[in-house]
C-alpha cells in the first residue's frame, strides 16, 4: 500500500494519539458487524429485543441467553493484526488512549493499557434494579440468567443499550483525550451511533490530524484529512510498516 508523505510525518511525530475504535476493528477476528452487509448482528436479530432495556424486561432470559452465547463465542476469538499494531503504538508514542464502542475486550487482551469503554463490556454485568456490578463469571457453564448477590434483582450484561446514557467518566475522559491529541485514527466505525460518533469532530475541531481506516465510505469522509480504504487488519500492519520500517 502507498500512504501519503504527510500521514507518515503526522504519525512518526505525534505523541498523544487516540484509536476510535467500533466494531470493523474486530471483523476480522471473527465478530460480526452491526449494520454492515449480511452477515451483520442487527439483519439477523431485532435490537428493539436484544438492545433495550424494554426488551430485557420484556424477555430477561432471551436476553441474557443471547449475550451469554457472545460471551462464549467471543473466548473462542483472538485479537486481530489491528489490535496489534494498536498495542504496539505504546513503544512509540508517549500517550496513546483508545477509545472503543466495542465491548469484546480485544483492545485490553492485545495489550493496551489506556483503554476507555464506551458502550460498556461483557466482561461486567450489573443488577437491573440498583445497578450493582459484578464481574462475569466468564466460567460460568450456566446459561441460566443469574441475580445479583446484593439484592437479589436480575443481573444484565453493563453494555449500554440503544436509549441510555453512555458512562459518565467514560465519556469525560474521551473528550479530553480527542481535545488533547495530535493524531486521532477512527477505525471501523459506521459514524451512525451518537454521541460517540462526535467524538472524530471534536478532535478534528480541536486541531488534530483525522485518520481514517475503513473499507466503505462513512459521513466521515469529508471532514477526514486522510481516509484509508480497506480493512483494518489488512491496513494497519502496512501503515506500521511505511511509518516505522518495520513488522509490528
Ligand atoms: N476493517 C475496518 N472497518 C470495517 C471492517 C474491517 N475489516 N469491516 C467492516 N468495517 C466497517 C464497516 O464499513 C462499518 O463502517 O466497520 C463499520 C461497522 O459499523 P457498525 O456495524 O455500525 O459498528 P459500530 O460503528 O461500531 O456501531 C456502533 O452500534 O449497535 C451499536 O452498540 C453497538 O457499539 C455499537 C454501535
Amino acid at each position: 500500500m502507498k500512504f501519503e508523505s504527510t500521514l507518515i510525518e503526522q504519525l512518526r511525530q505525534a505523541q498523544r494519539i487516540v484509536f476510535f475504535t467500533g466494531a470493523g476493528v474486530s471483523q476480522e477476528s471473527g465478530i460480526p458487524t452491526f449494520r454492515d452487509g449480511p452477515s451483520s448482528i442487527w439483519q439477523h436479530f431485532d435490537p428493539e429485543i436484544y438492545a433495550t432495556v424494554l426488551g430485557f424486561d420484556n424477555n430477561p432470559s432471551k436476553v441474557w441467553e443471547w449475550y451469554w452465547d457472545r460471551r462464549q463465542a467471543f473466548k473462542a476469538l483472538e485479537p486481530n493484526a489491528a489490535h496489534h499494531v494498536i498495542a504496539a503504538w505504546q513503544e512509540k508514542a508517549e500517550n496513546v488512549t483508545v477509545i472503543t464502542q466495542n465491548i469484546d475486550g480485544f483492545h485490553q487482551r492485545a495489550g493496551n493499557q489506556s483503554v476507555i469503554e464506551l458502550h460498556g463490556s461483557l466482561a461486567m454485568d450489573k443488577c437491573r434494579v440498583h445497578g450493582h456490578y459484578s464481574k462475569h463469571d466468564v466460567n460460568s457453564t450456566s446459561r441460566t440468567q443469574p441475580s445479583c448477590a446484593e439484592c437479589g434483582s436480575l443481573l444484565r450484561p453493563d453494555v449500554v443499550w440503544f436509549g441510555e446514557a453512555l458512562p459518565d467518566e467514560a465519556y469525560d475522559q474521551a473528550e479530553i483525550a480527542c481535545f488533547n491529541c495530535e493524531v486521532f485514527i477512527c477505525i471501523g466505525c459506521s459514524m451512525d451511533v451518537y454521541p460517540a460518533a462526535d467524538l472524530p469532530y471534536n478532535a478534528s475541531a480541536s486541531g488534530a490530524y483525522l485518520i481514517q481506516v475503513n473499507p466503505n465510505p462513512t459521513d466521515l469522509d469529508e471532514m477526514a484529512d486522510c481516509n484509508l480504504q480497506g480493512n483494518a487488519g489488512v491496513v494497519m500492519p502496512a501503515l506500521w510498516q511505511a511509518v516505522w520500517g518495520n513488522t509490528y
